[in-house]
Parts: structure tokens; sequence; C-alpha cells
């Protein structure tokens, strides 16, 4: 199975302190052994007050650590041997105490020891806390926070928002996906690491009246994948969407749109400032001439209303035309229902862009799957079939490759 979450294989150890966030990771634990990687619990004295090991025993199917004294290493030293099998070490949650034990490189306790033990070179730690927001906003904290960050801690989070104390604000531990996500974008190569990618997604929508539009099938999904795996690869990345219901993927800046002009507008300012445009957009190649201004109703005599269409501006092309110093190394999609090749390179040469991603239409929208033809001068070449993010992440290396350092194309 090729390893399209970026965990398959890989050994985690999940270590919990204390924190009502702890139900939160025994979702966290299902998560990471459905993405394919082993799981193995390592619990505080505070965290066994929150959850029992016997649901983390039975999660990640192994038996939980709690004691630096457990005679079940055969060395019986389990703060060498369960880092030096760990691809990574993440923390969640990780409270106040527990990252002012790391910020000090205290070991008291078994999970804190591991943390100090670990091999630095080898074995990444990520922190995702969790706590009051009192908690967290106090200097102390944010002290020993930056003090682990200095020291090589990858800190996940918090967010804000309603927390198990009643009150609001920063200091809830991200959700089990969300660490996940997190996760698997640790263990992207970063070919993209400072520079920036500017993305289109989704459909557009233009108004026939205030309740009616066109529209079409784009589910915004191939966009969505590309600006994360973007975003995984280490660039900074802007993503202009049309009206789609997806949620917008960690770390990225995200602009909705509805019409296609409003996603030009959005689009021309910010093109001078990225490296790279990514054009998945399916924008409408028409909108009404003049939308009406109030509901269109049907006057009873079965006429039907004459809609005159406009065309919309080309957002691809014109970022494409922009001054060679302005302008970012452009990558167009074709989607289409036949020809796909000959459609695809005559967008090549009308559009003026270096590379188009063909596909095709009708099998593609809405789907989690994908097939792409990359088309560019030197001829065309077909990538595996799969899923959306895996071809994203594909994408952004042949991207990677192609794109000249410091923009323009
Ligand atoms: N595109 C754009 N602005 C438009 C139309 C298309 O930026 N007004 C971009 C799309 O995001 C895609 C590429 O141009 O990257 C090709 O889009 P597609 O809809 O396949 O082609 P069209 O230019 O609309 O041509 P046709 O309708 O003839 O297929």
């Amino acid at each position: 199975m090729s390893n399209v979450t970026g965990l398959q294989g890989r050994h985690i150890v999940l270590g919990l302190s204390g924190g009502v966030a702890c139900y939160k990771a025994a979702e966290l634990t299902r998560e990471l052994v459905k993405a394919g990687a082993t799981v193995q619990v390592v619990m505080t004295e505070a965290a066994l007050q929150f959850i029992t090991p016997v649901t983390m025993q039975a999660l990640s199917g192994r038996a939980v650590v709690t004691s630096q004294w457990d005679a079940r290493t055969p060395n019986c030293m389990p703060h060498i041997e369960l880092s030096r099998q760990a691809d990574a070490l993440i923390v969640a949650p990780a409270s106040a105490d527990f990252i002012a034990q790391l910020a000090q490189g205290r070991a008291g306790e078994l999970l804190a020891l591991l943390c100090l033990a670990r091999p630095l070179e080898r074995c990444p730690l990520l922190l995702a806390p969790a706590m009051n927001r009192e908690m967290w906003a106090h200097p102390a904290t944010q002290r020993n926070v930056a003090q682990v960050k200095a020291d090589g801690a990858v800190v996940l989070g918090p967010a804000a928002g309603d927390q198990a104390c009643g009150e609001t604000g920063d200091g809830r531990m991200l959700e089990a996906v969300e660490l996940r996500d997190a996760l698997m974008a640790f263990f992207q190569p970063k070919l993209l690491q400072g520079r920036s990618v500017l993305v289109t997604a989704g459909p557009t929508f233009e108004a026939i009246d205030p309740v009616r539009g066109i529209t079409n099938l784009s589910s915004g999904k191939m966009g969505f994948a590309i600006a994360r795996a973007a975003a995984e690869a280490g660039a900074r990345v802007t993503l202009v969407a049309g009206p789609v219901q997806l949620p917008t993927p960690q770390g990225v800046q995200r602009i909705n749109v509805q019409s296609a002009r409003q996603m030009h507008d959005a689009v021309l300012p910010l093109a001078a400032s990225h490296e790279v445009f990514v054009a998945t957009a399916a924008v409408a190649d028409w909108r009404p001439a003049e939308p009406a201004g109030q509901k269109i109703k049907k006057d009873g005599s079965g006429r039907v209303p004459e809609i005159a269409f406009v065309e919309n501006p080309d957002i691809l092309a014109a970022v494409a035309r922009l001054p060679a110093a302005q302008r970012p190394f452009c990558v167009g999609f074709a989607a289409e229902t036949e020809d796909l090749l000959r459609h695809a390179r005559a967008k090549l040469v009308r559009k003026g862009v270096p590379l188009i991603v063909a596909n095709h239409g009708p099998s593609a929208f809405g789907q989690d799957d994908n097939q792409l033809v990359l088309v560019d001068a030197a001829g065309d070449q077909p990538l595996p079939a799969g899923d959306k993010l895996s071809l994203a992440r594909r994408l952004v290396a042949e991207i990677a490759a192609r794109a000249p350092k410091g923009a323009t194309s």
C-alpha cells in the first residue's frame, strides 16, 4: 500500500499528561492507527485521573506504559527503549505543568524522562497544549513554551474556543483529526519551504437574481488538496475559494468569493506576492449580463425569461500576462469531456502558461480520486491515478522542481 497518509508504518509514541483533553487522545489514537501508524501510549499519573489505560490499550492495541519502573521492558529502561523506536513523540494533551517540566529539563516521571532522553536528531517532539486560558496566557507558561520551542519542540495549537472550565479563550487542545493532519504534514518533505503559492479552487456562482444563479459541479477538493499539500511542503499558501463547504487546510489563508469577477479581483492584486499560481477553480465562463435586482416571477403566460450572458474575465490568462517581474509560475488545469490532451495543449498556448494539468472533468468533479496528465513544452506526462491528496503532493513536487526560485515563469 502506498504511504498516502504519510503515517503508514510510522511508530508514534503518544504521551498523555493530565487534562480534560485526555478524552481527545483516545480519538487521536484511533485516527493514527487508521492512518497506518503504530501507537505506543505513555501516560503520566495525572493523565490516569482523566482516562483509563484500558481505553488507551484497547485503541492502540499495545499495553500502556505509565512508570519508569515498568519491569516489562527487558532492560528495565523504558525511557530509552521507547524513544529509540519512535519516529515521533507527541504529547497530547501537554499540560502547563508538563511544559514547565520540559522547559526545565526535569525527569520526575516517565513521560518527561522520555522527552529528555530522546535522541534529538532522530526523534522529534510535538506538543499539543491544553489548559485553561489564564494558565496559557500566564507569562510563566509563555516563557516555558518559548523555551521548549527554542529547544526544538514543535507546538501544535492551542485553539481558541469554549473550555471545559466554562470559560472561552486560547488553550483548547486541537481536535484529534487536526493533530493527525499536523503529524501527517510534519512528515512531508519540505519541498516548498520559504516559498509562496496562490491557489484558486471550487466553482464560481453567477447570480441570475437574488435567489438563483448558475454554477458547476466542481467540489473544490482538488484545489483544497493542492493548497494543503503546498502548506505541508512548507509554503505560505493563499487559497481563493468559490462557494464550497470544505474545511480550510491547516496553515492556509483562505479568501472566500462567489463570482468569477470577485475571484479575479481577489487574485490579481495577490499574484505578484506569490511565486506560484495554481488555477484549479472551475470558473464560470459566462455570467448573466444583468442580474435582476428582485426575484424573477412567473407571469402566468408560460413564457420563459430570456437571459443574456457576457463572458467572464480569464483569471489564469490575466495572471500569465502580468509583466515578468510580477508574474508567478502559472499552472492551469484543463477539465475536458473529450480529446483531453489536444484541448489541454491548446490551453497551454492560449493562456501562455508553462504547465497545464489535464483531467477528465466528469470523472473528477466531486470524486476523491482522480487521474492527471501534465502537459508542458516537453510533452505529456501522466501521473499514476490516485486519491486527490496523493496527486496534489505529487503535483507539488513537480511544481517545486519546475518553478524558478524567486518567482517569474
Ligand atoms: N480559468 C480561469 N478563468 C476563467 C476560466 C478558466 O482562471 N475565466 C482557468 C481555470 O482555473 C483552469 C484553466 O483556466 O486552470 C482552464 O479552465 P477550463 O475551464 O478548462 O478552460 P476554459 O478556459 O474555460 O476553456 P473552455 O471553456 O474552452 O474549455
